[in-house]
């Protein structure tokens, strides 16, 4: 068994989710995806093997923008966010990628469970397994452009573009503009 992450130190958002089973939850989560990881240093994760940037600032800037958001629509428009469904779908709609991705040589490909799901279904299927809400799983497993569906929820509609907005900042912009006649 690996030393357990240091999951606060990781990722000090946590300390945000202010409902105890669901931070708590949270972390579950992560160290059982990262005792199933091939990984030895969770710093290695990867946002993309399209991409190689590291994970975790990704994933870090990704939460405070979503409350950078939160904040502006509560302040200019009195739109309340649920902030620990925001926060704890933040941080798992992307902790199965320590199971998704692998390393050939100095190549990062996809791992065989990454190849047989969906990107985002373990996440949901092991937050499930340690009793999340359905509202996080929603996010979790809906959060990617590959999803069938968008999110339905505000708070996971405002993780959706701030994801694709840092991908801005860290690739490229992936968005194309169609002509799509509706009626
Ligand atoms: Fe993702």
């Amino acid at each position: 068994m690996k030393m357990p992450l240091d999951f606060p130190s990781l990722f000090p958002e946590v300390e945000l989710i202010r409902d105890a089973d669901l931070r708590s939850g949270v972390e579950a989560v992560w160290q059982e995806l990262w005792q199933a990881s091939e990984l030895e240093s969770v710093h290695d994760l990867v946002a993309s093997p399209e991409f190689p940037y590291p994970h975790i600032p990704h994933n870090r800037a990704v939460v405070q923008m979503a409350l950078a958001v939160a904040s502006t629509f509560e302040r200019f428009h009195s739109v309340t966010v649920d902030r620990d469904l925001l926060v704890a779908a933040a941080l798992l709609q992307d902790a199965s990628k320590l199971v998704e991705f692998s390393r050939d040589g100095d190549t990062i490909t996809y791992s065989e469970l990454g190849r047989q799901y969906p990107h985002a279904f373990w996440a949901a299927h092991v937050a499930l397994k340690h009793g999340l809400p359905d509202d996080v799983c929603h996010i979790i497993i809906h959060h990617t452009p590959q999803a069938a569906k968008f999110p339905t929820s505000l708070e996971g509609k405002i993780l959706y573009y701030v994801d694709q907005i840092d991908i801005l900042a860290i690739h490229r912009d992936r968005w194309r503009k169609e002509l799509i006649i509706t009626k």
